[in-house]
């Protein structure tokens, strides 16, 4: 089961970065962020909001357009070693070129050389999500958009908003989520992970998003599940991600199982795969274990996830080859 060809639509490009990896680049630019490693060198963090503080300190050690392209190349070949074959990356200009649009395109550069390089040489494609952070505020995210509108193509396929959902609400990100979408942009935002069903809620009826970032948390409200079943929203699931940051007990608890039942569409990704010790063959091990899903089920999936990916046509068509 874990040698099945996967498609994953939820991946954190500065979340999959490996604690030696950033400990590398502390260390060259005398950073000290120590702190955020545990004596065994993982990334420690107590709780969701913790998490994020951890990931945005770790996140300070990636600096320059190389950075990126290393970062991007080492991602892609844990992916591929997973059997990824297409893989959406989320990526925030707030965190690399900060909103300075000829400094995100230097960036931009860098990370689509690695996937030109990881597709020839490993065979993964790579595509780009930008992502706005949510506790960074409206304001900021209205910059950010302007970065993805205007790299919108090709490689840039999407706009997201990550980061705490706990804070603000999505109609004040209406503006940025409605300039990328006038840029051709697909549209997905995180919701239903720490927030409950209303978050998701808002988030479809005040971003129009066609996919949600976990949405899990929908399990609890049974309209709101006949209600995404019904209109064939997609959900980005991450149980990895969401058993480490004790969102559920195990993966026995995780509502994935229960929502592929009841009609709602699935995916299944890593989210941030060093921060959670994970990877997409350990998602595949996991979730047989804990819901007997078999290869039938693995390959739906995959079908699944390729046909909600934001890539187009002759891309999917290409990588569909990949899942027969
Ligand atoms: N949730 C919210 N923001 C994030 C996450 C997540 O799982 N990963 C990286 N940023
Ligand atoms: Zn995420």
């Amino acid at each position: 089961m874990s040698g099945l060809p996967k498609v994953e639509l939820h991946l954190h490009l500065e979340g999959a970065a490996p604690p030696t990896f950033i400990r590398g680049l502390a260390k060259e630019k005398h950073l000290d962020i120590s702190g955020i490693f545990d004596e065994r060198g993982n990334y420690r963090y107590r709780d969701f909001r913790d998490f994020l503080k951890v990931y945005e300190a770790a996140t300070s050690a990636l600096r320059t357009p190389g950075d990126y392209q290393r970062l991007a190349l080492a991602v892609l070949e844990e992916s591929a070693a997973s059997g990824v074959v297409y893989s959406e990356t989320f990526v925030s200009p707030d965190f690399c070129g900060g909103r300075d649009l000829g400094a995100w395109r230097e960036y931009l550069h860098a990370m689509q050389e690695a996937a030109d390089q990881a597709e020839r040489q490993m065979g993964i494609t790579l595509r780009g999500i930008v992502t706005c952070i949510r506790h960074f505020g409206p304001e900021k995210a209205r910059g950010t958009a302007r970065c993805a509108a205007e790299t919108a193509g090709d490689w840039i396929v999407g706009f997201g908003i990550a980061g705490d959902e706990k804070i603000g609400a999505p109609k004040d990100f209406r503006w940025a989520f409605d300039c990328a979408r006038e840029a051709g942009l697909r549209l997905t935002a995180h919701a239903g992970e720490w927030g409950g069903p209303e978050s998701v809620r808002a988030a479809l009826q005040d971003l129009e998003v066609e996919r949600i970032g976990h949405g899990v948390r929908a399990i609890e409200d049974p309209a709101l599940v006949d209600e995404l079943a019904e209109r064939g929203t997609v959900l980005e699931v991450c149980p990895g991600s969401n058993v480490a940051l004790g969102i559920y007990k195990d993966f026995r608890e995780h509502p994935i199982d229960a929502l592929d039942r009841r009609g709602v569409k699935v995916t299944i990704s890593t989210d941030d795969p060093p921060f959670f010790h994970t990877t997409m063959v350990r998602e595949y091990e996991e979730l047989h274990r804990a819901f007997d899903w078999d290869e039938g089920q693995f390959r739906k999936i995959a079908r699944q996830s390729l046909d909600a990916a934001f890539c187009d046509a002759d891309t999917k068509a290409k990588i569909a080859k990949k899942l027969e």
